[in-house]
């Protein structure tokens, strides 16, 4: 029956979530255990690696267990372990790779290493199983902004990416700049629905036609705007901040859909929970004739669920991976 039960049990630590998953088929979520450890990085303002690995050191354990119970599927009813193999810290993705091989070999599973990005690409599938490629999805997240057309499973183009900050990176260093705290991104979120996203005009980096990101320049605009005019209500700076990101974002989503030639665009990612960027995306999707999907939040932040159904269609496609393959932290898209 574990042959080909069709649940994979899903892990993934690439940075400072530690989480586990059982997903069925690749479409049907039997848990997504995510432990968070945003209260530990905290007081540095951003992910430490170091805290973050001993963490999942910690955490690995009782959340895989979690996840196996809570899917009520024991480790013998399990067809495969799937796990995170980069990109991502490298202290961190060990762990991941460290518990997944261990538990496979224990359970005499098959072992599938999967690419975060990809994965992160494919979590749409788990809002919306039916989504016919081809789609262009944006994943924009704390380490990562990137645009990809997805052909089918495991087959993810890059259209653009950032040449510098992530646009995550972005909210975070603005929110520290304004005092918001960490994570920047939900803090700004919030402030920013009090605040006029007109009352400064940032920069929008980058013009149109090019599918690439920029974002430090943003984040020096608002370090010289708070410098120059420390009178400008922090709402207002924090509106005007979000607005000026999520112009761009969503500028360039449609630009990819066009010159993608697709009718479907979707989010992921960290900051694909924000609400300005859903609302703007949908409203934009609507003038363009896109159809847009917007999968639940927990499934654009990092999770592993997103890993345990990538693995599932990895595994049918192509078989196990050897185990002794490693990490790779800076494995591009479809790498
Ligand atoms: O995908 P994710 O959970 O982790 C990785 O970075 O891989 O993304 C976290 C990032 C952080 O930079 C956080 O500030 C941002 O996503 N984020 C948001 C929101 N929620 C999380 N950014 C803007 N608005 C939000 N509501
Ligand atoms: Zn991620």
């Amino acid at each position: 029956m574990t042959a080909r039960s069709g649940a994979v049990l899903g892990i993934e630590t690439s940075c400072d979530e530690t989480a586990a998953a059982v997903v069925v088929e690749g479409r049907e979520i039997r848990s997504n255990v995510v432990a968070g450890q945003a209260e530990r990085h905290a007081p540095y303002g951003g992910v430490v690696p170091e805290i973050a690995g001993r963490a999942h050191v910690e955490l690995v354990g009782p959340v895989v267990a979690e996840a196996l119970v809570e899917g009520g599927v024991p480790l013998e009813g399990l067809e495969a372990v799937a796990v995170c193999r980069g990109p991502g810290l490298a202290g961190s993705l060990l762990v991941g790779v460290a518990a997944a091989k261990a538990l496979a070999l224990a359970a005499g599973l098959p072992y599938v290493a999967v690419n975060h990005l990809d994965a992160h690409c494919e979590a749409v599938w788990l809002e919306e199983p039916e989504l016919a490629p081809p789609f262009v999805v944006l994943v924009a997240s704390g380490g990562h902004t990137l645009l990809a057309r997805v052909d089918g499973p495991g087959r993810a183009v890059l259209l653009g990416q950032t040449y510098d900050d992530a646009a995550g990176e972005a909210f975070d260093k603005v929110a520290r700049l304004l005092g918001l705290g960490y994570p920047g991104g939900p803090a700004i979120d919030r402030v920013a629905t009090r605040g006029d996203p007109t009352a400064v005009r940032f920069p929008r980096p980058v013009a149109d036609d090019r599918l690439d990101f920029s974002f430090s320049g943003l984040k020096t605009a608002v370090a010289l705007h708070r410098r120059d005019h420390p009178e400008v209500p922090v709402a207002d700076v924090a509106a005007a901040f979000q607005e000026a990101v999520v112009d761009t974002l969503v500028a360039k989503l449609v630009a990819a859909a066009r010159a993608a030639g697709v009718r479907a665009v979707a989010l992921g990612g960290g900051v694909a929970a924000n609400s300005r960027l859903r609302l703007r995306a949908l409203e934009a999707g609507d003038a363009a004739g896109l159809r847009v999907v917007l999968p639940d939040r927990v499934l654009c932040t990092d999770n592993a669920a997103m890993i345990a159904a990538t693995g599932f269609r990895r595994l049918r496609a192509r078989g196990p991976d050897p185990l002794d393959g490693g990490i790779d932290p800076s494995a591009p898209l479809g790498g």
